[in-house]
C-alpha cells in the first residue's frame, strides 16, 4: 500500500520535472525574417518560437490569439467579457530601422508584450476603413466530434531531417507541430514503403517474388529503421498524448500488379489480393513491434491514379475501381483486419480527390452490400476543391454518416497554373487553406492531416519532381535553419486549442466579412476561429448567449483564435 502510494505522488512530481527540463513550458516569440512573398519564421538549433497554451483566471477572461499578413504570429492578448469598450488589436509594425531588424523585432516585441501595450484599448489608427460583424455563438448547438489534426511524415521529411546534423533542430521541428506550446497535433500520416515524397519507389517485400507468405516482411527496412526512430523521437520529445498515425500504401511490389511497375495502368493482381491483405496486417504489426502503435490503414493511396491519371502521375500507384476494391475488401482486408489481433484498427475508404465520393462508395455498396461495413471512415484529399464544389463534402457527410470523416492530403502547389514551388511567406497560399478548413469543419469534417511537414526550397525532394509547397520549408544550403511558413499558423490557429474530442456549435456571422467557426473543448472552455480575409479592419461584434458581450477590432488580413469559459 505505502509503496503504491508513494508511486501516486512521484507520479505527477515526474511529469512536471520532465516539462520543466524538456522546456516544454515556455513561450517564445517569432523570429520574423522578410523573404520573397512574405514574412516567414526562422528556427535554430538554439531558437524557436512558441506559445504556452493561456490559461484563463476568471469566468470573464478570455485569450485571443493572432496573426496577420503584416507578420503577428501567436500574438497573445487577455481581457475580459461584459467590458464597455472595443478591444483593438494592433497590427505589426515594421521596426525602424532595417538594421539588425530580425534582432529588434524580437527585442522590441518582448519589451512590447512586457509593458502590454500592443494591445490596447484605444482605436485602431492602421486602417482607414472598418467593416462591422455581428457574431451570435451558442454552445447549446453541438455537431460533429473532432478527431484531430496532423502532418505527414514521408521519406523526404526522413530524408531532410537526416541532413541536420544538429538533434535540437530535429526536436524544434517535432515540437513546434507536436507539442501543446507548438501547433499540438496529434494525428499523423505515414506512408507503408514509399510515396513520391520519397528518393525513389520502395515497397516492403520486393524480393522474393511471386510468394504469398511474404516472408521479406520480418525486419524494418533500412528506411523506415530511421523513419521509425525519428517518429519516435518526435512522439517523446513533444509530449503528444494520443499520437494517432494513420498509413498508406502508394502501391503493393510490382510483381503483384497487373502491369510489373510501380506506375501507369496497373491493378493488384486477382491471385494476390489474400496476400495484399496480409501485407498490411504484417506492417502494422511490424511497425507495433518497433514501438510504434498504428491507429488506421487506408485502403490505397489514390485509386484513380492507376486507373484514370497515367498521364499525369508518374509516381508509384496502384489503381482500383470502387468494384474490385468492394471484392477486395469485403472478402480480403476487411476479415484479415476484423479477426487479427488488431481488430480494432481504424479503415479508412476512398483516399482520393473530394470528386470520387460519395459515388465511390455507392459503387463499393452496390458490388458487395457488405463491404462499408468494415469501412470506419471516409478520407479525402483537398486538391481539386476549387473546382468541385462543397456539394461532395455534403453528399458524402450524408451517405456515410456516423464514420469518421477526414482530409488525409493537402498542399499547395499542385496545379498547373500554380507555382509548383514553395513560395516563402505566402500568406495568400495561407489563406486558401484557411478557407478550406473553415469550409470543411463547418461541412461536418472531423480532422484534417496536412502533406510533408517540412519540405526543401524546391518543394521536395520528390523523385519525380512532383514538387509542392509545405507549411516548413529547409534551408538545404546549411541545414542550420528551417523557415515557418503562414501556413503553419493558419493550421494552428485551428489545432492548437482544440484537442481531440472538442465538438463544434454554433457560431452565426451576420455578414461574410468573418468566416468562423466555433468548438467547445472536452474541458468545457470555448474556442472561436476569427477569419478577416478582408482588406478593412473588422469590428466583430461577440454575443455569447452565456457569458454575454465581447467588442473586438481586427486587422485586416488577419486570423485569430478566442478562448474562453
Ligand atoms: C542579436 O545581435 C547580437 C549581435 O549583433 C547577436 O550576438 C545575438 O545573437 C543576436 N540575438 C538574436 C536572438 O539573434
Ligand atoms: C514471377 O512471376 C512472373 C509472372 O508469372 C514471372 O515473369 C517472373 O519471372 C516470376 N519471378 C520469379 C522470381 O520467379
Ligand atoms: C447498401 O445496399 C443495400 C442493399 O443493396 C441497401 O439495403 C443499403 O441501404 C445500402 N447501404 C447504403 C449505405 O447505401
Ligand atoms: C540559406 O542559408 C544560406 C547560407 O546561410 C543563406 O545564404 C540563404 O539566404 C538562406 N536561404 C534563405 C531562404 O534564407
Ligand atoms: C452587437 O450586436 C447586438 C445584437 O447581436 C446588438 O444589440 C448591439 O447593438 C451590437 N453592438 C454594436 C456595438 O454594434
Amino acid at each position: 500500500m505505502l509503496k503504491c502510494k508513494s508511486y501516486l505522488l512521484l507520479g505527477p512530481l515526474l511529469v512536471l520535472l520532465i516539462a520543466v527540463i524538456g522546456g516544454q513550458a515556455e513561450t517564445v516569440p517569432c523570429k520574423l525574417r522578410d523573404a520573397k512573398y512574405g514574412k516567414v519564421c526562422v528556427c535554430t538549433a538554439d531558437y524557436c518560437d512558441y506559445l504556452d497554451n493561456p490559461t484563463l483566471s476568471s469566468d470573464d477572461e478570455f485569450a485571443l490569439i493572432s496573426s496577420s499578413k503584416k507578420g503577428l504570429r501567436f500574438e497573445l492578448n487577455k481581457g475580459n467579457f461584459g467590458s464597455k469598450d472595443s478591444y483593438v488589436i494592433k497590427d505589426y509594425e515594421e521596426p525602424d530601422t532595417e538594421a539588425a531588424a530580425s534582432n529588434d523585432t524580437i527585442l522590441s516585441r518582448l519589451m512590447d508584450q512586457a509593458l502590454g501595450n500592443i494591445f490596447s484599448q484605444t482605436a485602431s489608427t492602421t486602417s482607414s476603413i472598418t467593416r462591422s460583424v455581428n457574431l451570435n455563438l451558442d454552445r447549446s448547438k453541438r455537431y460533429q466530434r473532432i478527431e484531430g489534426f496532423g502532418g505527414s511524415f514521408t521519406g523526404a521529411v526522413s530524408y531532410l531531417l537526416e541532413n541536420y546534423k544538429e538533434q535540437d533542430i530535429h526536436d524544434h521541428l517535432y515540437k513546434s507541430f507536436y507539442a501543446a506550446n507548438g501547433l499540438g497535433f496529434n494525428l499523423m500520416r505515414m506512408s507503408m514503403g514509399g510515396s513520391d515524397f520519397d528518393l525513389g519507389p520502395w515497397a516492403y517485400n520486393e524480393k522474393p517474388e511471386n510468394e504469398t507468405i511474404l516472408t521479406g516482411m520480418d525486419q524494418l527496412d533500412d528506411r523506415d529503421v530511421i523513419r521509425v526512430e525519428q517518429i519516435k523521437r518526435l512522439r517523446d520529445i513533444s509530449g503528444v498524448e494520443n499520437l494517432r498515425i494513420k498509413a498508406a500504401a502508394w502501391s503493393a511490389p510490382p510483381w503483384m500488379k497487373t502491369n510489373n511497375r510501380w506506375t501507369g495502368f496497373g491493378q493488384l493482381k486477382r491471385e494476390y489480393y489474400q496476400t495484399w491483405a496480409d501485407y498490411h496486417l504484417k506492417w502494422v504489426d511490424l511497425m507495433v513491434k518497433n514501438g510504434l502503435p498504428i491507429w488506421a490503414i487506408s485502403t490505397g493511396n489514390e485509386p484513380m491514379n492507376g486507373i484514370l491519371f497515367m498521364a499525369f502521375v508518374k509516381f508509384m500507384s496502384m489503381g482500383w475501381i470502387p468494384q474490385t476494391q468492394a471484392v477486395w475488401v469485403d472478402e480480403n482486408l476487411g476479415p484479415t483486419i476484423r479477426n487479427s489481433k488488431y481488430k480494432d484498427l481504424v479503415i479508412f475508404g476512398n483516399d482520393d480527390q473530394r470528386q470520387t465520393s460519395p459515388f465511390w462508395f455507392k459503387q463499393m455498396n452496390r458490388t458487395r452490400p457488405g463491404s462499408l461495413k468494415y469501412i470506419d471512415g471516409v478520407a479525402l484529399h483537398w486538391y481539386w476543391d476549387e473546382i468541385f464544389g462543397s456539394s461532395f463534402v455534403y453528399s458524402t457527410s450524408e451517405y456515410m454518416a456516423n464514420k469518421i470523416q477526414i482530409i488525409s492530403e493537402s498542399c499547395i502547389g499542385d496545379k498547373p497554373w500554380q507555382k509548383s514551388a514553395p513560395l516563402l511567406g505566402s500568406w495568400e497560399r495561407a489563406e486558401k487553406l484557411g478557407r478550406s478548413f473553415m469550409s470543411h469543419f463547418k461541412d461536418g469534417f472531423h480532422g484534417w492531416i496536412d502533406w510533408n511537414i517540412i519540405l526543401d526550397e524546391a518543394g521536395g525532394p520528390n523523385y519525380v519532381k512532383n514538387t509542392v509547397d509545405a507549411p516548413v520549408i529547409a534551408n538545404t544550403t546549411s541545414f542550420t535553419e528551417f523557415y515557418k511558413q503562414p501556413m503553419f499558423y493558419i493550421m494552428g490557429h485551428f489545432s492548437k486549442l482544440v484537442p481531440e474530442g472538442s465538438v463544434h456549435i454554433e457560431a452565426v456571422a451576420s455578414n461574410v466579412n468573418l468566416d468562423c467557426v466555433a468548438f467547445v473543448r472536452p474541458d468545457g472552455k470555448i474556442v472561436v476561429v476569427l477569419f478577416n480575409t478582408g482588406r478593412a479592419d473588422l469590428n466583430i461584434n461577440i454575443t455569447d448567449t452565456i457569458r454575454g458581450k465581447l467588442l473586438v477590432n481586427v486587422p485586416a488580413r488577419s486570423i485569430h483564435t478566442l478562448l474562453y469559459n
